[in-house]
């Protein structure tokens, strides 16, 4: 197998690091990556924040909800939905920008952040070191925005953990391929089946690493999916001057 589908296949998210600082030019090789990633309409909708002060990543750590692995890793770099930019642009020659009053736009731009994410993360991994993408910064979003001192129209969508591994993490199954693989047309039969063995098969590789306490996936992810998991999201998106409405 071609080594970048290997990197690609062999992803895990890792949440125990060395304390071992990361060379200066490896982190610009995985900053690089993702600044090249594409964006719609090279509407270059992404910025990145980089943190590596300890006392920062500590305070990421309390907003995502009391993450260690965050204090971990000597890198955190958070991406950011960006429209700032192509406001600034479009307003100092005589345009309006309207975009961002739209859903399209959070649509839009979270596809392009997960596409700079996903090159970041195979550019660490690429240069032996492990990753854990971090959504729990949207818990207080606010708290985010303040600390990282992000303007009008943008907003901190995703950040991502990065560091020499310690104690490396177990590839974790997927649901079946039947479930994520169509041809021509989406499928629903068999997927009561697909499910019940995607438990079963999560709940033995819980028992296989020595975790008698792990769920099944239909209790894990109810056991998100039954709240709205970050309701600070909405009030700070508007707060922040995107709309939701059109
Ligand atoms: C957008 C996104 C946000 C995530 N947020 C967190 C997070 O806040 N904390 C965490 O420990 N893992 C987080 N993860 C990691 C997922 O829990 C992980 O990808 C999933 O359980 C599958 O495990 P694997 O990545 O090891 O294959 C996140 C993953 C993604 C893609």
């Amino acid at each position: 197998m071609n080594s970048t589908i290997k990197n690609l296949t062999n992803h895990r998210s890792e949440r125990s690091y060395l304390d071992k600082a990361i060379p200066e030019e490896v982190i610009n090789n995985i900053i690089e990556a993702a600044y090249r990633a594409p964006t719609s309409v090279n509407s270059q909708q992404v910025s990145v924040v980089v943190t590596r002060a300890q006392e920062n990543r500590n305070k990421i750590a309390e907003i995502a909800g009391g993450q260690p692995w965050i204090k971990q890793a000597p890198l955190f770099l958070t991406f950011v939905l960006d429209m700032h930019k192509s406001e600034q642009a479009i307003s100092a020659h005589g345009g309006e920008q309207l975009a961002h009053e739209s859903i399209e736009a959070l649509v839009s731009g979270s596809t392009d952040i997960g596409i700079a994410l996903a090159s970041a993360m195979a550019a660490a991994r690429a240069e032996g070191l492990g990753v854990v993408p971090i959504g729990g910064i949207r818990r207080d979003p606010e708290a985010m925005i303040e600390l990282l001192a992000l303007p009008t129209l943008t907003f901190p969508v995703v950040g991502l953990a990065i560091g020499y591994v310690d104690q490396p993490a177990h590839l974790k199954p997927r649901l079946p391929m039947a479930t994520f693989r169509h041809e021509e047309a989406y499928r629903t039969d068999g997927l009561a089946e697909q499910i019940e063995k995607y438990n079963a098969d999560i709940q033995q590789h819980w028992k296989n690493i020595g975790r008698n306490d792990g769920d099944s996936w239909s209790e894990s992810v109810g056991g998100y999916y039954k709240n709205i998991y970050f309701p600070q999201v909405l009030p700070a998106v508007i707060k922040q001057g995107f709309g939701t409405k059109k």
